[in-house]
């Protein structure tokens, strides 16, 4: 079969899988190809287990796979006999030289513009999906621009605002697309191309188009000021508990006005992700790198105060349970960074986890999808921590329940049953607010929620 385009994305990671394959579901004629430079990832987009967890997705792949949608090794051959090539690769923290622990790594886009130059025999519309420092698009367009013979490309930036655990909704019903390039006559081209391939499901009136720069800089703005209402409604949390107010009831006031919106101010354990810490601390470090200073310091305060509240969380647990955690058996409840996914990528459940660990505590972790990832993230401290699917079972003989993710699940256990098998007095911190806190107290636990008072049963023992 003869398809429309051919549109290839390198990186088959937890954004170019999903967006390619909501790309190959709403363009039947197109035909998109994934590939990757971990041939094992790419067995896995290929069998019955895929290697990303996203409510609705398997439905897609089984719709599209082997149809118009593929998953391939043969990255140089594929970059040949495309001509639109999304760049989805990781830019994870640099972690070496100049700018370690803030600024993007880049070399793994940097090898991938390399390999599409050389490989190239045709032009190319190439396209930045990864997140990216402000700037970067030149770095691309001068390594492309290095090529021998009337080859040229085109660099556009569209990045993926889409969130784990809700992709495949959000990639159907995006809020915006944005899509940047350079206002030049042939970087307009492109430009007109990739609006007509999202133009397929997505109303034209979301789809934005800006200069390239603004539009490398806006996917990391949006999810500075995301993580940024996380730690100021975490801020609040911390006065919320030693003034009696309630932090969900302050939320909700707050949210209320329109100005503000209800949004991304639930009070928890703080963020994780593989986005937002990443993405903030690269933008701490393009404004130190441009002598802002002052701005570079507001922006590392948001992840200041997320540190802080996972040290708080942990601290309530030692100081409630008498300042010993030696020998007792706590039962994490939740290792994923958010409910609906298997992710557990700088999930607050790791450093929480170790801390209880570093008490000399016994973990038993239970989660719904993320346990895999979770003996990966641990796999140092094996032997230390037990793994149990069934959360009945996991709290069956612990002395006190942590719930790090909002799985839908814990909203609903039985916790009168799991209370009788614990070991008394028991406790509960509720990391994310989502049980009933009262019930579980008169059940006989001793509740501790964040930014709540304490529904618990030892006078004079304060929350922190
Ligand atoms: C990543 C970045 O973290 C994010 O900032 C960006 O917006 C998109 O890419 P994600 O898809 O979640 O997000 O990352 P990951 O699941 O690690 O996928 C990246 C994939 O790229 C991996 O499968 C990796 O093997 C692949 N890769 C990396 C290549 O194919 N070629 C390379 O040179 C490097
Ligand atoms: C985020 C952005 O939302 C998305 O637009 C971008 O493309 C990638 O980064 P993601 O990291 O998948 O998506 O999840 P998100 O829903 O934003 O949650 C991030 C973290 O913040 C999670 O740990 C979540 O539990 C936490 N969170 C979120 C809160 O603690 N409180 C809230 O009110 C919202």
């Amino acid at each position: 079969m003869k398809f429309k385009k051919n549109i290839l994305c390198i990186g088959a990671g937890y954004v170019g899988g999903p967006s390619m394959a909501m790309i190959a579901y709403k363009c039947p004629d197109y035909r998109v190809t994934v590939v990757d430079i971990n041939s094992a990832r790419i067995d896995a987009w290929n069998s019955a287990e895929l290697p990303v967890y996203e409510p609705g997705l398997n439905e897609i792949i089984k719709k599209t796979r082997s149809k118009n949608l593929f998953f391939a090794k043969d990255i140089e051959n594929q970059i040949k006999e495309n001509d639109i090539i999304f760049v989805s690769v990781n830019t994870p923290t640099k972690t070496f030289g100049d700018g370690a622990g803030k600024a993007s790594d880049l070399q793994f886009l940097e090898k991938t513009a390399r390999q599409i130059l050389e490989h190239s025999q045709s032009p190319k519309i190439v396209i930045e999906k990864s997140t990216l420092p402000v700037k970067t698009a030149l770095a691309m367009e001068r390594i492309l621009a290095s090529a021998k013979g009337k080859i040229t490309f085109d660099v556009l930036s569209n990045p993926e605002f889409m969130a784990e655990g809700t992709a495949m909704a959000d990639l159907e019903n995006p809020d915006r697309v944005l899509i940047g390039s350079r206002e030049t006559e042939s970087g307009l081209k492109a430009r007109a191309q990739l609006v007509d391939i999202y133009a397929r499901w997505v109303p034209v009136k979301k789809i934005i188009t800006s200069n390239i720069w603004s539009s490398e800089l806006s996917k990391l703005v949006a999810n500075a000021f995301l993580a940024q209402r996380v730690s100021s409604i975490n801020s609040i949390s911390a006065l919320c508990e030693k003034t009696d107010a309630d932090i969900s009831e302050v939320a909700r006031a707050v949210g209320m006005d329109g100005r503000i919106g209800s949004k991304f101010l639930k009070a928890g354990i703080g963020f994780g992700g593989s986005c937002f810490k990443k993405d903030i601390l690269n933008l701490v470090y393009l404004c130190s790198y441009y002598g802002l200073q002052e701005v570079a310091d507001y922006w590392e305060s948001v992840v200041k105060i997320n540190e802080y509240q996972q040290d708080r969380f942990i601290a309530n647990i030692l100081g409630s349970m008498f300042n010993t955690l030696a020998g007792k058996k706590i039962c994490v409840l939740g290792f994923s960074f958010k409910a609906d996914t298997g992710d557990t990528r700088e999930s607050p459940a790791i450093y929480i986890t170790r801390k209880l660990l570093a008490e000399h505590a016994q973990v038993v972790i239970s989660d719904p999808k993320a346990l895999k990832n979770a003996a990966i993230d641990l796999a140092s401290d094996k032997g230390k921590i037990s793994y149990i699917e069934d959360p009945y079972s996991a709290a069956s003989g612990c002395h006190a329940l942590a719930i790090l993710t909002d799985w839908e699940l814990y909203r609903k256990l039985d916790f009168q049953k799991i209370y009788k098998s614990m070991v008394r007095p028991a406790f509960i911190f509720d990391g994310r607010n989502i049980i009933d806190h009262k019930k579980c107290f008169d059940i006989g636990f001793n509740v501790y929620p964040i930014g709540k008072p304490a529904l618990s049963r030892f006078e004079g023992q304060s929350s922190f």
